[in-house]
């Protein structure tokens, strides 16, 4: 008989890596009715998630958002941003209907890791240590009057279970933050105590999530914003809505009739294409079971869903010929930015693709492999970029059915923001080629699917100066 040894080395032949690529291929697959269908759902879970609280996967957070920027804001205003990998502060001087914003300054930090898994207070003060240092840098040029606080917009990017525009509790972390000692807390309660042993006196005039933050930016140049979404290292959509839409809104009353919903989409689940890659990256992850939508479509999760698979593809065959693998089975070592990167590469030889395998997956590639890893690149982000689309189409829809034809009959823009919209060309197409295929060619003409850049900091700012306890006539 043939020695146990060389059966598995005879297994282990070059067709296996086509084998697992046509299978993802097929798995990942989004045709029309896939995407219909996911639509449909998003649509049905978000009035379930309005009917009640835990009515579906969708939270649908009420934003205490009742009135979105005129224009008329005034003053001075800070706005923190904090939420992915990046930290920020902004400082803006409002100058109302004609002079707008008359100076912003802002800095950018990136979030240490190992503030990710450590304490609250730990997280809290560094936060609150980078807003006195650049708070310092005002230096002398704005003269508040006396008694009176600098205001924040925080711009708060997890899910919050709002309690007034300037309150609310973290539901959870996402985005493989695992802080201790915050989630059952008020974020503003703990930003306060942070200021405080800063000796920092400045007061949180404004709590949004990040999609609030940009919706309300991109509003104050345009009147025909009516949903937000991110798709960055985390990915969530805002909109929107009618006050009598909302079943489960009882005692709040909105005074503009309309409010501003977070849906916390990363959590939707219904009829999304998962593999086997996609179930053992989710059970690994640090909260399995939870924002599925978001595993499969943001930032933070597509060059790891793209690790497995290239792993999956070296172990089952001479994909990457002898190379070690030690590098390419740890998690998280191939990041979305290299999957960007290696899809940018139109050279004949594939050069920029064999650097970053090499570099940062430790393998060597000949032509064949890397145009294997160009496919499931492809794959991955194709299947991302057609779903965040679907799930465009589905807040839109349920918006039209509500206003009888509203949205699809005039420009309605939904902005954009965050990294993966900003940097990945190839998911950006894929994204908008979904949502012209749903809603048709001549709708699809009166919808505005736009970048803001950066507009949840101004946003939150513009937010700060609308529910500002004084009066602004500086
Ligand atoms: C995560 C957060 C959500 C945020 C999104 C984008 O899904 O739960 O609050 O808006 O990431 O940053």
């Amino acid at each position: 008989g043939i020695p146990r040894r060389s059966v598995a080395v005879r297994c282990k032949v070059a067709s296996f890596a086509p084998t697992i690529l046509t299978k993802l291929q097929k798995e990942c697959a989004t045709p029309l009715p896939v995407l219909r269908h996911v639509a449909d759902a998003m649509a049905a879970d978000m009035r379930a998630g309005l009917a009640a609280d835990g009515g579906s996967d969708l939270q649908m957070i009420l934003s205490f958002v009742d009135s979105l920027p005129t224009g008329n804001e005034k003053g001075l205003f800070y706005a923190l941003d904090l939420g992915g990998t990046n930290f920020r502060v902004l400082r803006v001087q409002l100058g109302g209907k004609d002079e707008r914003v008359i100076a912003s300054e802002f800095e950018q930090v990136s979030i240490p890791e190992e503030l990710m898994f450590g304490t609250s207070e730990e997280l809290f003060d560094f936060i609150a240590s980078g807003l006195a240092k650049f708070a310092e840098k005002e230096g002398g040029k704005y003269h508040l009057p006396h008694g009176r606080k600098r205001e924040i917009g925080f711009t708060f990017s997890f899910p919050v279970r709002q309690t007034s525009i300037d309150s609310g509790i973290l539901i959870k972390w996402t985005k493989g933050f695992a802080v201790s000692g915050t989630a059952g807390k008020d974020v503003v309660a703990c930003l306060n105590e942070g200021m405080e042993r800063q000796g920092l006196d400045m007061r949180v005039s404004a709590l949004v999530n990040d999609t609030v933050g940009t919706l309300a930016g991109a509003r104050y140049w345009d009147d025909d914003v009516m949903v937000a979404v991110i798709l960055g290292t985390g990915t969530n959509a805002c909109y929107v809505e009618c006050a009598d839409a909302i079943p489960k809104l009882q005692s709040h009353n909105s005074s503009s009739g309309r409010t501003i919903i977070n849906t916390e989409w990363g959590a939707f689940s219904t009829g999304i294409p998962l593999t086997q890659f996609d179930r053992d990256m989710d059970a690994e992850s640090i909260n399995p079971g939870e924002q599925i939508f978001e595993k499969t479509i943001s930032g933070m999760y597509l060059g790891e869903i793209v690790r497995r698979v290239l792993l999956k593809m070296a172990e089952a065959s001479d994909l990457f010929g002898e190379s070690n693998l030690e590098k390419l089975s740890t998690q998280f070592v191939l990041r979305t930015p290299h999957v960007c990167a290696m899809q940018q590469d139109n050279s004949e030889e594939l050069e920029a693709v064999e650097a970053i395998l090499q570099d940062v997956a430790g393998v060597k590639s000949d032509l064949n492999a890397r145009k294997i890893v160009l496919e499931v690149c492809d794959t991955i982000a194709k299947r991302g970029g057609r779903l965040a689309g679907a799930g465009i189409v589905g807040i839109l829809q349920k918006m039209d059915e509500d206003t009888q034809g509203q949205i699809y009959g005039k420009r309605t823009v939904v902005a954009m923001d965050g990294g993966l919209y900003e940097n990945y060309p190839q998911y950006r197409r894929y994204l908008k080629d979904a949502v012209t295929e749903l809603l048709g060619s001549e709708i699809s003409k009166n919808i505005i699917i736009e970048h803001t850049k950066d507009g949840s900091g101004i946003g939150a700012a513009l937010l700060a100066a609308s529910n500002s306890k004084y009066e602004h006539d500086f």
